[in-house]
């Protein structure tokens, strides 16, 4: 198999929920768009996201055992296209949504359906991405019964 936009074509009809994980090193903010995020285990609880290995985001989690995975809602698309934005300005990034801090700094985004807070557990590779397998050790419902943000067809929207 060695057509990569068959792939992508293939991938794009597989719908999933769009996340935004965020982090924090030497007192900046990180932040990245997933929808990668899925769940491996209930016992301990284990959650994962790939993040490609050229990109910022990944220098900043290979620093940080500690990140939020923010679980967005449909009223959150435009934070999703902002924190997928190559090349956007980290030190100002956050200027553009609405946020708090949890007690560690780590920015929350508001409005999100809800926080899971996680500790590495392990990385392992995956091709040019690395595959982040996390330890949630606190779950926050926000907005817990609103729509999820939906990613399909390379388009974001309401389910
Ligand atoms: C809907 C959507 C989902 C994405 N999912 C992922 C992902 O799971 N892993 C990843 O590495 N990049 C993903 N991206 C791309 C990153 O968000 C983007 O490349 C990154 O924020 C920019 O890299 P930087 O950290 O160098 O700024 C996704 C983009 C969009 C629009």
């Amino acid at each position: 198999m060695d057509d990569p936009e068959r792939f992508r074509g293939f991938m794009a009809r597989c719908a999933s929920g769009v996340v935004v994980v965020t982090t924090r090193v030497d007192d900046g903010d990180h932040a990245m768009t997933a929808n990668s995020f899925t769940s491996v285990s209930l016992d301990p609880p284990l959650v994962l996201f790939c993040v490609q290995r050229d990109s910022r985001f990944h220098a900043a989690i290979s620093r940080s055992d500690r990140w939020v995975v923010n679980l967005l809602s449909a009223q959150q698309a435009a934070a999703a296209r902002w924190f997928a934005e190559r090349g956007r300005p980290l030190a100002s990034q956050m200027e553009v949504v609405e946020y708090h801090r949890d007690p560690e700094g780590i920015a929350l985004l508001s409005g999100s359906i809800g926080h899971l807070t996680c500790t590495t557990e392990a990385v392992y590779p995956g091709g040019d991405h690395s595959i982040v397998v996390g330890r949630v050790t606190q779950i926050d419902r926000d907005e817990f019964g609103a729509e999820p943000l939906v990613y399909l067809d390379h388009r974001l929207g309401a389910p």
